[in-house]
């Protein structure tokens, strides 16, 4: 498939795509239903895919066919099987299933799309996630070493000392040793609750004052980022984990052989790849979905790799036939 054609026929396509699963979600802020919220997002991005003509794979999805009955890894989108192009999908119609149930920042629904074959099939286990921003010299990061060698590496790259640098980690107890090495070194540490793309986004944006991004996370979502990432700049390195043998065995089945590997951002998302998200609620990266009387707005962020576009999209969208403001 041609990168332009790529480029006509998606760019825009996309932000449709991810405001229509934040629209639908975005009704379920709040009211403490994570399911809810993940099926409502979850039907309209497949309805919203389903029209767009090209011949879609599923790659990273809601899970595997026995255990997600849409959008799951395989399934086939858009209305040109076999005669459109071929293109690959990595999606999470609603990042952020809990956040949005509790009306916290940061939830999100977010695409990334490439020619077939450029996407890493990642199977859904955890991955060690170590992310900068743009602007670093190549290999200021290296997830082979201790997080108190990256941070002194990311800070005298910087120019300023290891209390200086701020990382962002998951909030959750198995980081409990890397919060410990970091307090340590005296950096400031943002701990989120959840939303890991935007997590790791978030060093590519000097607003939020944040200088790398440290800890585990989803495979799934890290691929996700890594696609953000070739678009805006930004170094990144994922390791999956394997917590038993039931996750071994779902690497054997995606293909993965070396088990220990470090996937740079290439190895992640290679090619032109496109990266689509919009807000659900309030966030670093975006606005949330806000409803005023029959007008709902969205913002939405599309970014290419090839070209490095980066286009802020609002959304008024108002009841008509076939409108997402209907959702
Ligand atoms: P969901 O939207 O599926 O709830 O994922 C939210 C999230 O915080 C991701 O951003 C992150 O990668 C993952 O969950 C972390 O998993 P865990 O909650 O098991 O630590």
């Amino acid at each position: 498939m041609s990168e332009n054609a790529l480029d006509r026929v998606l760019v825009l396509e996309m932000v449709r795509v991810t405001e229509a699963a934040a629209v639908a979600a975005s009704k379920l802020i709040g009211r403490g239903d994570e399911k809810a919220a993940d099926h409502a997002a979850v039907e309209a991005m497949r309805a919203a895919l389903n029209q767009l003509e090209f011949d879609g794979t599923v790659v990273i999805g809601e899970g595997e066919r026995d255990e997600a009955p849409m959008l799951f890894i395989g399934e086939k989108v858009g209305s040109a099987q076999g005669t459109g192009p071929k293109i690959d999908i990595a999606l999470d119609p609603l990042e952020g299933t809990t956040i949005t149930a509790k009306a916290g920042p940061n939830a999100l629904a977010v695409l990334a799309v490439a020619a077939e074959g450029h996407l890493l099939n990642a199977p859904d286990v955890y991955m060690d996630k170590l992310a900068v921003g743009p602007g670093y010299p190549d290999g200021v990061i290296d997830l082979s070493k201790s997080v108190t060698d990256n941070i002194k590496a990311i800070a005298a790259a910087k120019g300023v000392q290891p209390n200086e640098i701020i990382a962002c980690v998951l909030d959750r107890p198995r980081h409990a040793e890397l919060i410990a090495e970091l307090r340590g070194l005296g950096c400031g540490i943002q701990l989120i609750p959840d939303g890991d793309v935007a997590g790791v986004i978030a060093v590519t944006n000097p607003d939020t004052n944040i200088d790398v991004y440290m800890g585990s996370g989803g495979a799934p979502e890290g691929v996700l980022a890594a696609a953000a990432l070739r678009c805006v700049g930004g170094q990144f390195q994922g390791r999956l984990l394997f917590r038993n043998d039931a996750e071994r065995a779902r690497a054997a089945k995606w293909g993965v052989e070396d088990l220990d590997r470090i996937y740079s951002l290439e190895e992640l998302a290679s090619g032109d790849v496109i990266f689509a998200a919009t807000g659900v609620t309030d966030g670093s990266l975006l606005d949330g979905v806000k409803r005023r009387g029959d007008v709902v707005t969205t913002e939405s962020v599309v970014m290419r790799a090839s070209t490095r576009t980066v286009r802020r999209v609002r959304g008024e969208h108002r009841r008509a036939p076939g409108g997402i403001g209907t959702l």
